[in-house]
């Protein structure tokens, strides 16, 4: 058995994709969730146990555990199959330097420098201040050890023959960013030097960069970074998340503060449903991390102008990826941000979790703290803001319920504000696309029936084949000619299968596997429901149309044909043909 084949007999598939993403059972055997690879409302993302196999009839992917790790994690089959093995307690065989790949081997890399690190930060004396600067900020022994809390040398002139002797020269040390070439063209120099280190970590713990805390208030930057290297795009990580994640799942529930320090101690006073945005704008991909484990968050941010402005930009594409989003506020005076909070009155920041408001009520209250209602200019900087967040509300009729009560506390005509919303969203509607984009869609749109009415019969042929794979015994042969050729080459080799009278037998191909895996998927999901005796009758109805394919198409074809023979003058093919088509009727 090859290593593959020994790692997936040891796990279960429903457990593994389980790991991302919500799945709710639906059929025999089967899951379904919301597709991690595209956005999506309704779940089109299905996982079928008894075949061990996922597809998404969204995007049109699909496939077993192993290319699901490789596509979810942005892995190469070689490391997602290193996962899974850890995962089962399967022995690998073991890949040399170049076969392991150029990101597995700058991986080893940065974990080994990570310990480095961390060591450095136990032992050396420089480090010191350090230990000290650890304690005064009230950051614990075990709550460093998990975060794996490191110290950055002035100088690393001894850390550098530790790194030599391990096998990783200065061109690894570039890449993962740890150090850069020298201006001259000399030689390297290390980015870090005497900074607290944070490693951040993928969602799997895996150490991918760096964020250095200065120690004294010297007046250079705060935190300095790691750059982008092949192991760490900023926009893909969340600090913590693979600390958070379980926790997130568990509660349904990601809480975003601002600061690596904010998530660092929520998860010491046992908060852990807690990533850090590390101080930008939330991105796509980030909300895709997040949505893996949980469709609501919670944000608690400093309430400074910049920070705000950011915050409300991030919450429109959350919005758009249908997050429940809630705001997390707390009192400013007792303090600035989450990590002092905690320390403080760790109860405050518990009640706040739980007081966290929709944002719709809290860009309410914003506005009036914000402005005064008291002046026209005030009234209308408030109806602005809270317009603004308005027309993101989907339904009608809580939106209106919003401007009803707006009307009442400006003491202004509800008319004056659903005109203004209305304005606000034509002029959104009219921004986003313009003519020549509306004239596009709609040619796109016209494409897409065309297709449509080709896809119909291949979805029917699928229906019928998906119906034998649930029910063998619904097989019987049918006169029809496939649309798509690879289900004429399954239906072939299930004729000869299910044939008794014929004692071949026929060796289930790749393709025809492949075929199969999803062919059971679309089983569980249009039989879902189906009953063994309903089965039997969808699966006639299903027939009878594709039957009618046929005849349509074979009247389609006889019709061009005649109009061929007309066009020519060829009397005898015209009353050929017509022979045929009255057959056809008949
Ligand atoms: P903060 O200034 O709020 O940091 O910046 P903090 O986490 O509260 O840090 P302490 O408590 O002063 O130690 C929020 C985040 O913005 C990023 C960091 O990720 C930080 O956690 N940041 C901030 C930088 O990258 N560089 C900086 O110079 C400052
Ligand atoms: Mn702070």
């Amino acid at each position: 058995m090859d290593s593959a084949q020994e790692v997936k007999n040891h796990l279960d598939i429903v457990d593994i994709v389980g790991e991302y993403l919500q799945l709710k059972p639906s059929g025999s055997g089967s899951f379904k969730a919301c597709c991690p690879f595209h956005q999506e409302k309704t779940p089109s993302f299905m996982v079928n146990r008894p075949r061990q196999s996922w597809h998404c009839f969204g995007c049109n992917i699909g496939g077993d555990m192993i290319s699901f790790i490789e596509k979810i994690e942005g892995m190469e089959f070689v490391e997602a199959l290193e996962l899974l093995a850890g995962k089962a307690g399967v022995e690998l065989p073991k890949f040399n330097k170049e076969q392991m790949g150029e990101k597995k081997s700058l991986q080893q890399a940065n974990e080994y420098i990570c310990k480095l690190l961390q060591h450095n930060l136990l032992t050396s004396p420089e480090a010191k201040i350090a230990r000290d600067y650890i304690k005064q900020r009230g950051i614990d022994d075990v709550t460093a050890d998990v975060w794996k809390l490191g110290y950055a040398p002035a100088d690393w002139k001894d850390l550098e023959v530790k790194i030599k002797e391990q096998g990783i020269n200065a061109e690894d040390l570039i890449k993962i960013g740890i150090a850069s070439p020298k201006d001259n063209g000399q030689g390297i120099y290390f980015r870090f030097r005497s900074r607290l280190m944070f490693p951040i970590q993928d969602a799997f713990g895996n150490v991918i960069g760096y964020t250095g805390r200065i120690l004294t208030d010297e007046k250079v930057a705060k935190y300095i970074n790691s750059p982008e290297t092949v192991l760490y795009k900023k926009s893909h990580v969340l600090y913590g998340l693979d600390k958070a994640k379980a926790d997130i799942k568990r509660d349904d529930l990601a809480i975003i503060v601002e600061g690596n320090m904010d998530a660092l101690t929520s998860h010491q006073f046992n908060i852990k449903n807690v990533v850090a945005s590390s101080g930008t704008a939330l991105t796509p991909e980030q909300l895709n991390l997040i949505k893996r484990f949980s469709s609501n968050i919670a944000i608690a941010f400093d309430t400074d102008a910049a920070g705000l402005e950011a915050t409300l930009r991030g919450m429109d594409l959350a919005r758009q990826m249908e997050f429940n989003i809630k705001v997390i506020r707390y009192d400013q005076n007792i303090a600035k941000d989450p990590d002092e909070l905690i320390r403080k009155d760790l109860d405050h920041w518990k009640d706040s979790i739980r007081d966290a408001k929709p944002i719709m009520d809290w860009v309410y209250q914003h506005a009036f703290e914000q402005f005064t209602e008291s002046t026209p200019e005030g009234k209308k900087l408030i109806a602005q803001f809270v317009l603004n967040e308005c027309r993101h509300i989907p339904h009608p009729v809580e939106r209106d319920a919003w401007i009803s009560k707006l009307a009442k506390d400006l003491d202004v005509s509800p008319d004056a504000l659903r005109s203004t919303l209305n304005k606000s969203i034509k002029y959104s509607a009219k921004n986003a696309s313009d003519n020549a984009q509306i004239k596009e869609e709609k040619k796109q749109q016209e494409l897409k029936i065309e297709e449509n009415q080709q896809d119909v019969a291949k979805k029917m042929e699928e229906r019928w084949l998906a119906a034998v794979i649930l029910s063998p015994r619904l097989f019987h042969e049918i006169n029809i000619n496939w649309q798509f050729p690879p289900h004429a080459k399954l239906y072939n080799f299930l004729k000869i299968k299910y044939d008794l009278s014929v004692q071949a037998t026929t060796e289930e191909d790749e393709d025809i596997k492949n075929l199969i895996d999803y062919l059971a998927i679309v089983a569980d999901r249009e039989f879902e429901d189906t009953g063994k005796d309903s089965l039997a009758r969808e699966f006639t109805t299903t027939e009878s149309i594709l039957l009618n394919q046929k005849t349509k198409l074979t009247r389609q074809d006889l019709e061009n044909q005649m109009r061929e023979a007309e066009r020519k003058g060829d009397t005898a093919r015209i009353q050929e043909l017509l022979t045929q088509f009255q057959k056809l009727n008949t």
